[in-house]
């Protein structure tokens, strides 16, 4: 796939998208209408992003958030960007924030809203003040009739219709699945626009390298400690960003393993299901690798609650089973 574009191969997320879209039967282009949503509250966060030490939005705002955490001032604007250009997508019927301890209702179904897109608006967060990679994930659900639209969002992510994240790093990136593959697209800011640098991305095998906080060691379970062992005495190497997108997009494209299990103070594992786990494990699985909380598969659990924590191991299929062999 060519890395830059001509005359003759450019091609947006719009256009790509549109194209995706045409091969669904049926399609109504609403999707597009999310998709472009996303690219627009994305590229505005990544301009807040990087200019936030000018504008002096670095730091704490001097809330804590529904996780306890003290939520730094641009995760707040970046929830609020998001909420704006998806607020105004007139079949987005409930959104879903780290954010927000309650989702967003928006629409009823009968009213257009058919859609469920949840997120983590600014994830990595407590990285921002130095300059390392933070993003935004997503994770889009086609809302079922049953049940009220908070419980009709609580879906398995095997259900999810896309997934994706941007990553404002050294450049700024976005990874989308819509079930067939896994796209990256990277932020031309000459012409404003994504522009397909990657089609069909696929993790690679082989790469010794894991990726966790080893500062919790200790606090892994005795099946964690014996792999970490196993891989000092077998030429492992580490990588840790700590902003989980950072983490998990060097994996998928340089391959290994990510892992965020519980420890002995986060029984539950830290990362939270619907929009840090499911969207990233349906990314790694459309791209070849595997997804796993401990054993079972992250795509198979049945959410209870919005903001639930999963333990996450996930990257190329041989280097997570190389994990579950000494957890299970
Ligand atoms: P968020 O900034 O959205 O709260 O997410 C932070 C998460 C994730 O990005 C990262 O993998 C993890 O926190 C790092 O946790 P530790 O600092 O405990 O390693
Ligand atoms: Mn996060
Ligand atoms: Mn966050």
């Amino acid at each position: 796939m060519e890395h830059s574009w001509t005359q003759d191969n450019l091609e947006s997320l719009q256009s790509h998208i549109l194209a995706e879209e045409q091969k669904c039967l049926g399609a109504t282009g609403e999707f597009t209408w999310i998709i472009s949503a996303i690219s627009l509250a994305t590229k505005a966060i990544g301009n807040k992003v990087r200019c936030a030490r000018i504008q002096d939005v670095i730091g704490e705002a001097g809330e804590v958030n529904v996780q306890g955490e003290m939520q730094q001032k641009l995760d707040i604007i970046a929830n609020e960007i998001i909420m704006h250009c998806l607020g105004n997508r007139d079949n987005v019927g409930v959104l879903g924030s780290e954010e927000n301890e309650t989702p967003v209702l928006l629409r009823r179904r009968d009213e257009g809203g058919r859609y469920a897109v949840l997120f983590d608006p600014l994830d990595g967060s407590s990285n921002l003040d130095i300059s390392v990679g933070v993003g935004t994930i997503f994770s889009v659900l086609r809302l079922s009739d049953e049940g009220s639209r908070e419980e009709a969002m609580l879906q398995q992510g095997a259900n999810q219709v896309a997934a994706g994240y941007v990553l404002y790093g050294s450049s700024t990136v976005l990874v989308l699945t819509t079930g067939n593959g896994v796209d990256m697209f990277v932020l031309d800011q000459s012409i404003g626009s994504f522009v397909l640098v990657s089609r069909g991305l696929k993790i690679p095998s082989g790469n010794k390298t894991y990726s966790t906080n080893e500062a919790y060691t200790d606090k892994y379970s005795q099946g964690i400690q014996s792999y970490l062992k196993w891989a000092h005495q077998n030429d492992y190497s580490s990588r840790y960003i700590g902003s989980m997108v950072a983490d998990v997009h060097r994996v998928l494209l340089k391959g290994g393993v990510f892992l965020y299990p519980p420890t002995t103070d986060k029984p539950d594992g830290k990362l939270r299901l619907m929009y840090e786990g499911n969207p990233m494990a349906m990314i790694i699985e459309q791209a070849g690798g595997k997804a796993v909380a401990s054993k079972d598969r992250i795509l198979d659990i049945v959410p209870e609650g919005l903001h639930q924590r999963t333990s996450v191991i996930l990257g190329s299929e041989d280097q997570v089973d190389a994990v579950i062999k000494h957890t299970t």
